[in-house]
């Protein structure tokens, strides 16, 4: 948390160096500002869940293995971003929830990537599935219904596997 912190205050100090430096010519501001820091909300980092969840689902679909451990990769990557800056968020665990409810379904959804077990895989996620809207409805956030995609948003990204 910390570190995050510091870095993006020292990015900010920086920009701000560098305008200072490209408006030379005028003036200088009678009082250094204090730079702002910026911390993104729990829905915030929920929004790149929902991706990382979508892309899973997608990659597995085509049976892109390599794709779909990336993409898992991402998602307990963020949970652990969670875990690390936001442990409480408006009083909800969501830290110990995580552990809870998704740790488990994470570690069966790895084991069927690795032997590519599609039948497998599908429960996992389903599950995992269940445990995201598991933590909305005890979060106080039912209307947060997540399902498994019908199709993909991502009409950029080929999601079949490479040669
Ligand atoms: C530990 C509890 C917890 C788990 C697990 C969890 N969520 Fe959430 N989620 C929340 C809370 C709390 C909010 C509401 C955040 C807020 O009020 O800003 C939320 C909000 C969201 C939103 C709405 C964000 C927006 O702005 O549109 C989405 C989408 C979402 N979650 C997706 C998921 C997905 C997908 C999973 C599972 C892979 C998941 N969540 C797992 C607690 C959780």
């Amino acid at each position: 948390m910390q570190r995050f912190a510091v870095l993006l205050t020292f990015a900010l100090a920086l920009s701000s160096a560098g305008q200072g430096h490209a408006q030379s010519s005028s003036p200088a501001p009678a009082a250094p500002e204090l730079p702002k820091s910026y911390f993104p909300g729990l829905g915030e980092f929920m929004g790149r869940i929902e991706v990382d969840h979508a892309k899973l689902w997608l990659a597995g679909e085509a049976r892109n293995w390599d794709l779909a451990t990336y993409q898992l990769g991402e998602l307990k990557e963020v949970f652990a971003d969670v875990q690390d800056l936001l442990p409480r968020y408006q009083n909800i665990p969501v830290g110990e929830m995580i552990d809870a409810i998704m740790t488990g379904t994470i570690t069966d959804l790895e084991g069927s990537i690795a032997t590519h077990d599609f039948s497998k895989f599908s429960t996992s996620f389903d599950k995992l599935t269940e445990a995201c809207n598991s933590c909305h409805q005890a979060a106080n956030r039912p209307y947060i219904a997540i399902r498994r995609p019908a199709q993909s948003n991502f009409s950029n990204q080929d999601f079949s596997p490479r040669k």
